[in-house]
């Protein structure tokens, strides 16, 4: 990072931290140790990347809004976490942003690393499916992960990021937004995000995991192509307004590192208790498909058990522990439609 960039990032965070009120050129000038007319050098050069930022006399100047682009200049302003997203490797187009985050992790990258993207060119899902990743509009999220744990409890990190997303997502728009196990959150049973987490294990511990996050954030109903228009939705249509998907980016990754830290201290059992409270798999009946040459089977999800397998009770009395597999949610009405 060049001193120009260095100093206009540390005026940025000096106006983002001032929450929309004036800051004067003096204040600016004396808390950064730079000349009243580098001050002004730097808001020009915010303002010309985008940054919109009123002035008014002795006032000073005031932040109005922000680029709607996920770099580090971006994000880092309201980023609280200790480790998440601290070190952001941003990307205008990429494959994957799990595809780079796993090559970075491999290489040595540090536990909280992250990769961001504007678009993807070949987002994973899960079950070999394809992330649908436009550009511009979403938030495509990759976090490496480097917990000192046996390497079977990596699973559980799914329903940490789906409690933490969905908690998030709930406070900051009041939107009801539930979980479908294991990765999916929704909105009124159309999906609004998904979580794909990959594991390197080293022996039988956890090497490293990459966590990735995608959230349809500004996308209108006419993006969405023909097969998953009737089953996907975004922020942008749930809420009737677009998004600042920066200040977004950061409240994820804060929530993400207070579920991840509370997962550590406390282990599973608060995130199962909340991923079970958030759930909209529970207590309804639900058809399980277990793979192309297996006999799936229906039942009623009762809960997960301590290691993230969902508990499905079949018509006959038995419990059944699914560890992988895909939940179609059944209406308890009489024609056979799903979600
Ligand atoms: C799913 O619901 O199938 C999981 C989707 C996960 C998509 C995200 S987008 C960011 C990260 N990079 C990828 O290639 N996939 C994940």
């Amino acid at each position: 990072m060049s001193t120009s960039d260095a100093s206009s990032e540390l005026v940025l965070g000096l106006l983002s931290d001032a929450l929309g009120e004036f800051l004067s050129g003096e204040v600016l000038s004396a808390k950064l140790g730079l000349a009243p007319t580098e001050v002004y050098r730097q808001i020009e050069s915010l303002r010309a990347q985008g940054y919109r930022i009123d002035s008014r006399g002795r006032a000073g100047y005031r932040l109005v809004s922000v680029p709607d682009r996920l770099t580090p200049l971006e994000i880092e302003p309201f980023l609280t976490t200790h480790d998440l997203g601290r070190e952001l490797h941003h990307r205008a187009v990429i494959d994957s942003t799990n595809a780079l985050a796993n090559i970075l992790a491999s290489e040595g990258a540090f536990h909280g690393e992250a990769v961001v993207a504007e678009h993807q060119s070949e987002g994973r899902g899960r079950r070999g499916r394809t992330w649908i990743s436009p550009p511009e509009q979403n938030i495509y999220l990759s976090v490496i992960l480097r917990p000192d744990l046996p390497a079977l409890r990596a699973p559980e990190l799914t329903f940490v990021a789906g409690v933490a997303i969905a908690e998030s997502l709930r406070t900051a728009f009041n939107l009801p937004v539930d979980l479908k196990w294991p990765n999916d959150l929704l909105v009124n049973g159309l999906k609004l995000a998904g979580i794909l987490t990959e594991l390197s294990a080293s022996g039988d511990r956890i090497g490293y995991v990459v966590l990735g996050l995608g959230l349809n954030v500004n996308m209108e109903a006419a993006d969405f192509p023909a097969e998953i228009a009737s089953t996907a939705t975004s922020l942008r249509i749930e809420l009737g307004q677009p998004l600042d998907r920066p200040l977004l980016c950061a409240a994820l990754l804060s929530s993400l590192e207070v579920w991840y830290d509370r997962w550590l201290e406390e282990g599973f059992g608060p995130v199962r208790e909340m991923w079970q409270a958030l759930s909209a798999t529970l207590q309804r009946p639900v058809r399980i498909h277990l793979g192309d040459d297996v006999q799936g089977f229906d039942g009623v999800a009762e809960g997960i058990d301590e290691r993230g397998s969902l508990l499905v009770r079949r018509a006959n009395g038995v419990l059944e522990r699914v560890v992988a597999g895909e939940v179609v949610h059944l209406r308890p009405l009489k024609h056979s439609s799903s979600e």
